[in-house]
């Protein structure tokens, strides 16, 4: 198997080293697609357009109580926390259910039910599209940080990534259980000690019920990112609206759910055309088949310009808008 990855990582590598140097292909337009889970077309793009589709899951060393993982770019995401989970890896359940690629997953730092890709990322390995030179990065060159990293950033369309590794727990998993739902899931199933695999459960459970399935309604989860305010601008609003949620961060400032805040501005389960939010969460916008990516835009504007005269908060998104 190890062979079989490594010469279709070698067959990639030549194949995208070879697009690129070529010099046609040099003065187009390019855009490096991972699952298309966390992007909105909102028209045709002039250029070409690039999947990674290298496949493969390697463990590359084990120690007393880790396991370091590398997975190719092109893997599918949930494929790859299943994979995991059948080894007994722990340290990716929370993130079950995430559409996209492993290779996209640090491009945004993916995070759900209090964990990141952050608390689990080894290093990377990247294709420099200006040198042809593939480097690898460690946690503190990514420069995570709530949905954020240097490939989202000063570094955007710079790198395609080739492989992640993960140091995953062999034994004394670390489980998150108290974000959200999962204690009160794992509770009504009576389960007093769960494993990594009840979490997944437990994650996917809540998740579809309260996610749209993209394959059946096109959207591409949370459309916006949760605003970080001030304190003294939270509690300002606090007078005014006593039921607004808001979560304090290390930093001092307060993270507001944008959900919350579209719901009530009004927007919670409304249809505009052939678009709308989402009845059981509000920041997910969808396309009930056939709207253009301009007239989903064109309603996270509207969206976006009514919180900000109810709250004066500016919701920013926190999917790709190309
Ligand atoms: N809320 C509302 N109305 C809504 C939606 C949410 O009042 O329509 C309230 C909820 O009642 C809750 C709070 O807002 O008190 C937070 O809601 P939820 O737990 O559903 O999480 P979220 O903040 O809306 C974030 C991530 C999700 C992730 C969940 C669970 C962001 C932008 N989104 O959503 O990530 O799955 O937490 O951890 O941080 C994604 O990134 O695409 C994504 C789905």
């Amino acid at each position: 198997v190890q062979i079989v990855v490594t010469v279709l990582f070698i067959v990639f590598f030549i194949a995208i080293n070879e697009v690129y140097q070529k010099e046609e292909f040099q003065q187009v337009k390019k855009m490096v697609l991972g699952g298309g889970s966390n992007l909105l077309l909102t028209g045709d793009f002039d250029g070409l357009i690039l999947k990674n589709n290298c496949r493969g899951i390697e463990v590359i060393k084990t120690t007393a109580n880790f396991a370091f993982v590398t997975a190719k770019g092109g893997e599918n995401w949930h494929s790859f926390v299943l994979w995991c989970l059948k080894q007994g890896f722990g340290g990716v359940e929370n993130l079950s259910l995430i559409p996209g690629t492993v290779g996209a997953a640090p491009i945004q730092n993916i995070g759900a039910y209090g964990v990141e890709l952050k608390d689990v990322f080894y290093e990377l390995t990247a294709y420099e599209i200006e040198t042809g030179k593939v480097i690898t990065f460690d946690k503190v060159s990514c420069k995570f940080g709530y949905r954020e990293s240097i490939f989202k950033n000063t570094q955007k369309g710079k790198y395609i990534i080739l492989s992640v590794t993960f140091q995953l727990s062999k034994n004394q998993h670390k489980l998150n259980t108290n974000y959200g739902a999962i204690q009160t899931v794992l509770e009504t199933k009576q389960i007093t000690e769960p494993t990594i695999q009840d979490v997944s459960k437990a994650v996917v459970e809540i998740r579809s019920s309260k996610l749209p399935n993209p394959a059946e309604i096109g959207n591409s989860g949370s459309f916006f990112k949760n605003p970080e305010i001030e304190q003294s601008a939270f509690n300002n609003l606090k007078n005014k609206f006593p039921n607004i949620i808001g979560y304090d961060l290390p930093n001092g400032q307060v993270k507001v759910p944008a959900g919350w805040l579209i719901e009530q501005c009004g927007w919670k389960g409304k249809r505009v055309g052939n678009t709308g939010a989402y009845a059981k969460q509000a920041l997910v916008l969808v396309n009930y088949g056939n709207a253009t990516g301009a007239e989903v835009w064109q309603l996270a504007k509207a969206i976006q310009a009514s919180v900000l005269e109810k709250f004066g908060i500016e919701i920013r998104p926190e999917v790709n808008v190309v």
